[in-house]
Formats: C-alpha cells, structure tokens, sequence
C-alpha cells in the first residue's frame, strides 16, 4: 500500500450558489475525497459570482455546513470590486482575474481593471489568472510592474509554458498549473468524447502542444483539476458550456503515467501537495494521508462517482491505481468508494490552526 499526503487541487468549480443542479458543496467535496483530496479550493464563477462580502460570507457558510473535506473559497475580481474586496483577502483562498473567455459573466477587458487589482489585493496574498496566449504573456508583465507574485491557471499551450519558462529564468516570481485533461487529451480525442462534450476552455490542443507541456514538467508547478462540472443534457445540448469533471480522474491518470515512466511519484506529490501548499500558503493538516493500491488496474467509468454531473471524458481508459483510504485529521472519511466524514466536517483552509 502506498502511502501520500492528502492532495491538494487549488482549482474547482463548486457550482454552489446557482447551480445545484450539477454539483453543490456536498458532492463536490465528496468526490474531492474520492479523488484524494483532502483540501480544495473553490473558484468564484458562481450564480451569483463571489465578487464582495455578502456573497463571499454565503458561500463559505455554504461550505462550513456541507463540506466534507477542507475548503477555501475566492474571491472574484470584477470591473469596479478592486478596493472594496481587498479587506477579505485574509479569508480568501485568492483573488481569481478572469481574462479571457470564460463560462460566466466575470471577465476583465480593460487593463486598467487588472492594474487596480494589482494595487489594492494585499501583498504576499495569492492572484491567479485565467489568461490565454497574449494575454498570458501581458499579466506577466502587469505582474511584474506591481512587484507581485502571480499564478496562472490551466496553462495548456506551447507557446504559454515557454514564456513561462523564459519569465521564471529571468527570475520573475510566476507560478502555473496544468491541467490532467490538457495533458492526457488532444484535439484528436474529440470525435470519441463527442464535440459538445469536449468543451473546455481552454480548448483541449494540438498533440505538439501537449508534448510541449511535458518536456517542460519542470516549469510546472501544480496539476490542478478545474473540474468544471456541467450535466449530459447540457454537453449534449445545442449550446454546450466548456467544462470537464476532474476530480476522482486525476489521481488514477498520474499514477497511470508514473507507472508508465512519463513522470516520477515526487514530481506528482510536489505537482498535488507541496507545491500548491506553498504557493497558497494551506495550513497542514494532522494526521492526514490517503492511501493507495498501487498496482490494481481499473477502468475509468461514469457509474460510481461523486459528481453529480455523473460523467468524464476519460470514460473507458484503463488506469493503475486504486485510492483506498483517506484519512484527515486522524479520521477515515473515505474507505472502499464510501465517504464517511459528515457534511459539515471539512475546515477552511484560512480558519485552521
Ligand atoms: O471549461 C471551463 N469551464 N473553463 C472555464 O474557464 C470555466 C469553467 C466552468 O466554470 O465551467
Ligand atoms: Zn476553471
């Protein structure tokens, strides 16, 4: 049995407020722990978005009732919340700058908007970005002008990991994630996943820049999920919102690759643990640990999952790896595809110790 800390995935659609439908604080967490997460941290693209304090005070007394694992929640930046947020930063995970398109109404066109957020955020306090291409290379650079640290989410590109790369040899203080299903999907797993349920923003790519991502491992810091879930009806409809569910694939799908020699077990325990508890400062968490049957072989299926979406893109793949028990904070929450920690049970993540 193969013993790891309890992972971390700093990126996550919890879907609650707004639309319970496809998932809510309840199956979200449970399916974090089923994926072997013990924290997760919750991005402010809500109905409404998480964008001042009434919203904010909701969604983690949402969370605080009905978690099962440990939580954090961001604040989202909009075009005139810049000043009035600031005060929450303390007791936010992050501010999420959304720069490019995206699935929901928040999204900064003006770079004067990004500047003002860079201004008023607290110092030493986690920004990360959804920034594509250009604007990649452009929030790098605001970044910088501030004296700031940045994290961008979902790097998925060729030309975003090299510019990544060459921004952190100059030594600006740029951190990046990617995600598992830009780094085990392309743009040709699409006719088998089926066009509308192969949205995601970003897109998935080409094969080359997949390779790219890999031959740059080194650059990057987290995997992250952005599990983005979005009902059948809805990726089967004539308006397919972007969006895949992460969390109980991705731990299956690295141990896969570290089993077929494409990475090593300490670049995923930095890539799911140290590293995004660095970056965003997480408490430890006593007693905590999840535990792995290393060598039993599965098939990814739809069917026994958390997730209330109740589907994956990576339906049918063969993987090695089986999660058997979770424990945080000395208690087994989860054990043989069985959530036992209560509602109510996970911590946030600015609260503990
Ligand atoms: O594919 C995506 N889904 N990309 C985003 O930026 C948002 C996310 C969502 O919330 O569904
Ligand atoms: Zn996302």
């Amino acid at each position: 049995m193969l013993r790891l800390p309890g992972l971390i995935d700093i990126h996550v659609h919890t879907r609650e407020p707004g639309a319970t439908y496809k998932e809510d604080w309840d199956s979200v967490s449970a399916a974090a722990l089923a994926g072997g997460f013990t924290t997760i941290l919750a991005m402010p693209n809500t109905n409404p978005p998480i964008t001042d304090l009434q919203t904010f005070d909701q969604a983690l007394q949402l969370a605080q009732h009905k978690a099962h694992c440990d939580f954090g929640q961001y604040l989202g930046a909009n075009a005139d919340n810049a000043q009035s947020i600031a005060s929450l930063a303390p007791q936010a995970a992050g501010l999420k700058m959304y720069l490019d398109q995206t699935y929901g109404p928040l999204r900064l066109d003006d770079m004067r908007q990004w500047m003002s957020h860079f201004e008023y955020w607290q110092m030493n306090r986690p920004i990360v970005a959804h920034a594509d291409s250009r604007s990649l290379a452009a929030v790098i650079l605001v970044a910088q002008l501030f004296n700031r640290p940045i994290h961008l989410a979902h790097v998925s590109k060729a030309e975003e990991i090299l510019v990544i790369r060459k921004a952190k040899e100059r030594g600006i203080q740029v951190t990046c994630e990617v995600t598992p299903h830009h780094l085990f999907l392309t743009q040709e797993d699409i006719p088998a996943i089926g066009t509308g349920r192969s949205e995601v923003r970003p897109r998935l790519n080409t094969p080359e820049d997949q390779k790219c991502l890999w031959d740059n491992l080194d650059v990057i810091d987290c995997f992250a999920t952005d599990h983005a879930p979005h009902t059948l009806s809805e990726k089967d409809g004539s308006n397919p919102p972007p969006g895949f569910p992460g969390l109980e694939t991705a731990l299956p799908l690295f141990l896969t690759a570290v089993g077929n020699g494409k990475l090593t077990l300490d670049e995923v325990i930095a890539r799911m643990y140290t590293n995004p508890k660095r970056i965003f400062n997480l408490p430890d968490q006593p007693d905590t640990y999840i535990e792995i049957d290393e060598n039993q072989p599965w098939v990814i299926q739809s069917r026994n999952t958390y997730t209330r979406c109740a589907w994956t893109p990576f339906e049918g793949r063969e993987v090695q790896g089986q999660l058997k028990q979770v424990v945080l904070r000395g208690k087994a929450v989860y054990k043989e595809g069985r959530v036992f920690a209560p509602p109510g049970y996970g911590q946030s993540i600015r609260t503990i110790g």
